[in-house]
C-alpha cells in the first residue's frame, strides 16, 4: 500500500483512540452496579453470556494472528493492541457477571477457561483486506448480539447485566466504526477488489462462536430461538446496514459477483 494510504489509516487509528480515552473507556469494577447483580439468573440468559464470554476468550488468537497478519501497517497493528485491550475486557466483565450471580463458581470458570484456550481459533481469511471486511461485519454483529441478549434480558431485574451489555455494545461499535472507516480508504484504493472480498466475505461469513464455542449446535439455536441472531438477522440487520453506511448498493455488489463468476474464482447464490 502505499505511504498516503498507510498515513491516512494512521490519522484514523490516532482519531479513535483519541475519542475512545475521551469518551468510551470505563472501569470495570466501578461502571458496572456489580451490588445490583440478579443473583438468581435465567438460566437460557446464563448460557448465551457463557457462549459470548467463550468467544471474547480467544483474545489470544484473534490478537496474535490478526496483528502478524497487519503488522507492517502502523495504523492497523496500534489499532489491534487497543483493540486487545478493550477485548480483554469484555471477557472479563462476561467472567464477573457469571460469579457474580452465582451462576458460576471461580472453579469452574478456571476449567471453562481451559476447555477454551485448549482450542485454537484460525484466521478465516488470510489477506488485510479480507480480514478487514470481515472484523467490519463481524463487530457490527457483536454489538447486535450484545444488544439483541440485552433486550432479552430486559425484565430479568438485573442492572448489573444491562450495564455491561450496553458497555459492550458501545466497544463494538466503535470497533466497527474504525473498520468501516479503513475498508472505506480500501475501496477508495481499489474499489474493486473490496467489492470482491465483500463479495467473498458476505457468502462465507461465519460468526468466531460458530467453530469455537463447545455445544455450539445448542447454544447456537438457543440463540436463534431467543431473536438473538440468525442468518435472516445477518442479512437484513448486519450485511444491508454495514453496506449501506459503505455506500455500496445492492446492484453494485451484484455487479462485483458476476464478474468473479465470470472469472470463475466463485459460485455462490446470490443472498443480497
Ligand atoms: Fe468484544
Ligand atoms: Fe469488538
Amino acid at each position: 500500500m502505499s505511504v498516503s494510504f498507510e498515513n491516512a489509516l494512521y490519522e484514523l487509528y490516532l482519531e479513535y483512540f483519541h475519542k475512545a480515552e475521551d469518551r468510551r473507556r470505563w472501569n470495570l469494577q466501578r461502571d458496572i452496579p456489580w451490588a445490583q447483580v440478579n443473583r438468581q439468573p435465567d438460566a437460557q440468559i446464563v448460557q448465551v453470556v457463557q457462549s459470548f464470554m467463550a468467544v471474547e476468550l480467544y483474545l489470544p488468537d484473534y490478537t496474535s494472528k490478526i496483528l502478524h497478519l497487519v503488522r507492517a501497517s502502523r495504523g492497523r497493528a496500534w489499532f489491534q493492541a487497543n483493540w486487545g485491550y478493550e477485548e480483554s475486557k469484555h471477557s472479563l466483565a462476561l467472567e464477573m457477571w457469571l460469579v457474580n450471580s452465582g451462576s458460576c463458581s471461580n472453579d469452574q470458570i478456571r476449567d471453562f477457561e481451559a476447555t477454551i484456550l485448549g482450542r485454537e481459533w484460525n484466521l478465516p481469511y488470510h489477506t488485510p483486506l479480507e480480514m478487514i471486511v470481515y472484523t467490519t461485519l463481524q463487530e457490527f454483529a457483536t454489538a447486535l448480539n450484545y444488544r439483541g441478549l440485552r433486550r432479552v434480558a430486559e425484565n430479568s431485574q438485573d442492572p448489573a447485566l444491562a450495564q455491561a451489555l450496553a458497555l459492550l455494545a458501545r466497544d463494538e461499535v466503535g470497533h466497527f466504526q474504525f473498520f468501516r472507516d479503513s475498508l472505506a480508504l480500501y475501496m477508495k484504493h481499489d474499489r474493486d477488489a473490496a467489492l470482491e472480498a465483500l463479495n467473498k466475505v458476505i457468502h462465507t461469513f461465519r460468526m468466531p462462536a460458530q467453530d469455537i464455542v463447545p455445544d455450539w449446535n445448542a447454544k447456537g439455536r438457543l440463540i436463534t430461538a431467543l431473536g438473538i441472531f440468525n442468518d435472516r438477522i445477518f442479512l437484513r440487520e448486519v450485511v444491508r446496514p454495514v453496506l449501506q453506511s459503505l455506500g455500496v448498493s445492492v446492484l453494485e455488489l451484484r455487479g462485483a459477483r458476476q464478474r468473479l463468476a465470470a472469472a470463475d474464482c466463485i459460485a455462490t447464490p446470490a443472498v443480497v
